[in-house]
């Protein structure tokens, strides 16, 4: 489905009824690194998840994209698509934007899902890396990064070659601006570690057990500063815990929304 909302045109999932849930991609990946999750969940929620600016087959618009304004289009699809307030879950980059979304519209939020994320901002080197990377995508396209990323994405001992194609072929429809946009952007993204003691929804914190790109101590650490956090750490997954290991990853979810958005 495709809707105008914030100015762009954006590309989105939105499957089952009742009570929403809202799923956020990471980066350079788009809405179906999630389809073991809509599939699971649309039963029982109505699961949307949409490509973020840029990204997949959502329009992007020059220049870097700052957290709080991926959030901005995702509360503008709220009110298009008239879901009322979300659990919100953001994968990684999608956790990042999760965190601007709980800060700028507290009042639009049930619950948070913070997965394979950190709250802390890029140190200088790091963000150094990113504007080079930009650069880099600027003259040569996406396929470096996506073959770099990719191959990072699933736990160093993940064999499955289908399971790698997937991941490629969520990287794949991403184009120059957009992955521009958001390495900027992230790179530029302020600490959002002073104010998790803020947050007050039930939140759960999820991270693969072999995740390379973040640490998932990055993970434990988020769940101690969020009051009531829930910490979940899945064997055998990387990066892309969600997608590697669905099912463990959906019996969490599964539970934690039984138990604290009942
Ligand atoms: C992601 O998966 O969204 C990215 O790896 C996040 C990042 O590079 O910080």
């Amino acid at each position: 489905m495709n809707a105008k909302v914030n100015g762009i045109q954006m590309a989105y999932t939105d499957e089952g009824a009742g009570r929403t849930l809202l799923l956020v991609h990471g980066f350079p990946l788009n809405r179906h690194a999630w389809s073991p999750q809509v599939a699971a969940f649309r039963k029982d929620f109505r699961v949307v998840a949409p490509d973020l600016r840029g990204l997949g087959e959502s329009e992007g618009t020059a220049g870097a994209v700052a957290m709080v304004r991926y959030a901005e289009d995702l509360q503008a699809l709220m009110v298009y698509l008239g879901t009322g307030p979300v659990i919100l879950a953001g994968h990684s980059m999608g956790g990042y934007v999760a965190l601007a979304f709980a800060r700028a519209f507290p009042q639009a939020l049930r619950g948070l899902v913070l997965v394979g994320t950190r709250a802390g901002a890029d140190a200088p080197a790091a963000a150094a890396a990113r504007r080079a990377s930009a650069e880099q995508v600027r003259a040569d396209g996406c396929a470096g990064l996506v073959a770099a990323m990719a191959a990072k994405m699933l736990s160093p001992g993940h064999a499955d070659p289908a399971m790698a194609a997937a991941v490629r072929g969520f990287m794949t429809p991403s184009r120059p601006e957009g992955v521009i946009a958001a390495l900027l952007g992230m790179a530029e993204r302020p600490d959002a570690g002073g104010w998790l003691g803020q947050i007050r929804v039930p939140t759960l914190v999820v991270a693969g057990a072999e995740d390379t790109i973040i640490a998932p101590a990055e993970s434990e650490s988020l769940a101690k500063a969020i009051p009531g956090a829930q910490l979940k750490l899945v064997p055998q997954a990387g990066h892309l815990v969600a997608f590697e290991q669905a099912e463990a990853f959906n019996a969490a979810l599964g539970t934690w929304l039984e138990l604290s958005m009942a």
